[in-house]
């Protein structure tokens, strides 16, 4: 089993820059794919910004022992065997001030982002840890929403792996959407509400189930030109890593193929790896297992909008009654300032006991854990790719409430492709008796059954590409390979 090689020490493979906005559905994927790469023998430099390494080391100093270890210890404790594994931890600036909100000001933040002050500090650190590590980088591995990645890969001759943590579709949607403008499905004033069927490798899609940032009006946000950027930039990149798995996406990706080189890679959050892991999560997680181990089998609905999903306070609290009102059994994480300026308390006071012990809300947990309990029979979700991925991991059906981005489009591959869930929304507001009868009917053993023998075969799948021959450890072995002429 090649996992079960003796890593040999190779050249520094990465400064491994993740995202600006502080998604985990962004970061997690590239502390599992830094500890995939470094577990094959590679020294990997992992660059966060400092707002984003400040935000973790004030959570953890507020809700973690003292002894805890900082962010940057996080990779100390990771061993494959005896062999502890080479990652650095590196914070770089983005140049505005620490206390700049940059969630509740989000186009300001990205007009910073986008003007070029990001560059020049990117560029900078790049630089420094190109210049300053022995042995020399080869590859730059970046968050493919980085618009000028390729500009400073070319600057310091550097392999560049332009890595997508959300599905294939959503990539090749927003890679062609120069053929949406032209048949007037974006970008048009008089649009068209038919479906979309001239996307290579997407057979059909309506335009309710395109990306949000796609269904706008407005399409001069800053928001807009980064993806526009971003997505003129990843043609210039040397290859596309891609968190999904191939057999999953197969149509898609196949197209990809062909445009580029294409890997998917996922599911990046598993391995076959047998690792000693300290703690890879950056974030504090409140323990629920006390509380599941107490409740029957398959009994308990698992909530969570992930880590960006903001709602009106009015919405919150329509969602809350809801699941109040549906007497089912509940888990639910609800980070704070899920309501956005709120900094307060977010649901009224005594909310947990008005359930009577049938529902626990808590900031943040270890989801995958959760998953994994034998207590949970559903997951209500926002769509989030890596949600979506851990699910069929741990085959749980999946209710789905997309909020934004390419939240509206995973729900299509759920519920319309591969029928492993449900609707509950579709991004309107609804109201608590629907809110409450869709869930007691997707919580009834009746409505699971098709979708828990749907998503096994789709388990299944994840399973084999993770398997020496899969698709997604040869593809990782390709990027390895064509990476190697960058090697000095
Ligand atoms: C963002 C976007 O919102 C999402 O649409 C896109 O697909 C990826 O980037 P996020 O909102 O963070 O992601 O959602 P998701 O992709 O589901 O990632 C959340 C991650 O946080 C998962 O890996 C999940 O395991 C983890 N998580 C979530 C926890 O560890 N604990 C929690 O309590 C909740």
């Amino acid at each position: 089993n090649l996992f079960d090689e003796k890593p040999i020490r190779r050249q520094e493979i990465a400064a491994n820059v993740t995202n600006f906005m502080n998604p985990k559905g962004h970061i997690n994927p590239f502390t599992q794919l830094s500890l995939k790469l470094a577990s094959r023998g590679f020294t990997i430099t992992f660059l966060v910004f400092e707002h984003i390494h400040q935000e973790i080391t004030q959570a953890r100093n507020t809700t973690r022992p003292a002894t805890s270890p900082d962010p940057g210890d996080i990779f100390e404790g990771v061993r494959k065997g005896s062999e502890p594994l080479d990652i650095r931890y590196r914070v770089v600036s983005d140049g505005l001030p620490l206390e700049f909100d940059r969630t509740g000001r989000l186009e300001e933040h990205l007009d910073w982002y986008l003007n070029g002050s990001v560059y020049d500090k990117l560029e900078e650190a790049v630089g420094e840890i190109v210049m300053g590590s022995k042995p020399r980088p080869n590859v730059l591995v970046v968050d493919t929403f980085y618009p000028w990645a390729s500009k400073i890969a070319k600057m310091f001759e550097l392999y560049h792996a332009s890595f997508w943590t959300e599905p294939a579709l959503v990539f090749n949607l927003y890679y062609h959407v120069h053929l949406l403008r032209e048949h007037a499905h974006f970008d048009c004033p008089d649009l068209r509400k038919d479906p979309i069927n001239y996307i290579p490798g997407v057979k059909s899609i309506e335009p309710k189930d395109l990306m949000s940032y796609l269904q706008e009006k407005n399409t001069s946000t800053n928001m807009h030109k980064l993806i526009f950027t971003s997505f003129e930039d990843v043609r210039f990149a040397d290859c596309v890593l891609c968190n999904t798995v191939q057999d999953l996406e197969s149509d898609t990706v196949l197209i990809l193929k062909k445009l580029m080189p294409f890997y998917p890679i996922g599911p990046i959050f598993r391995t076959k790896l047998s690792l000693n892991i300290v703690h890879t999560s950056l974030w504090c997680e409140s323990s629920c297992t006390n509380w599941l181990d107490q409740q029957p089998d398959g009994s308990v609905l698992y909530v969570s909008f992930g880590s960006l999903a903001n709602f009106t306070q009015d919405d919150l609290m329509e969602f809350a009654s809801g699941l109040k009102l549906s007497n089912v059994s509940f888990l639910w994480v609800l980070r704070p300032r899920t309501v956005l300026h709120e900094h307060g308390e977010l649901l009224p006071e005594g909310f947990e006991e008005e359930v009577n012990g049938r529902g626990v809300v808590v900031p943040w947990t270890d989801q995958i854990a959760i998953l994994s309990h034998r207590a949970i029979a559903g997951f209500l979700t926002h769509c989030g790719w890596n949600s979506v991925l851990e699910s069929i991991w741990n085959q749980i059906p999946m209710l789905c409430f997309p909020v934004f981005g390419d939240q509206p489009t995973n729900r299509k591959l759920i519920v319309d492709d591969w029928r492993i869930g449900t609707n509950l929304c579709d991004g309107t507001s609804m109201k608590r008796k629907d809110i409450a009868s869709k869930i007691q009917s997707f919580m009834s053993q009746k409505s699971r059954v098709e979708f828990c023998k749907n998503i096994q075969e789709l388990r299944k799948l994840l399973e084999n590409t993770l398997d020496i021959d899969g698709s997604s450890v040869k593809n990782i072995d390709v990027f390895i390979k064509n990476s190697e002429m960058y090697w000095s």
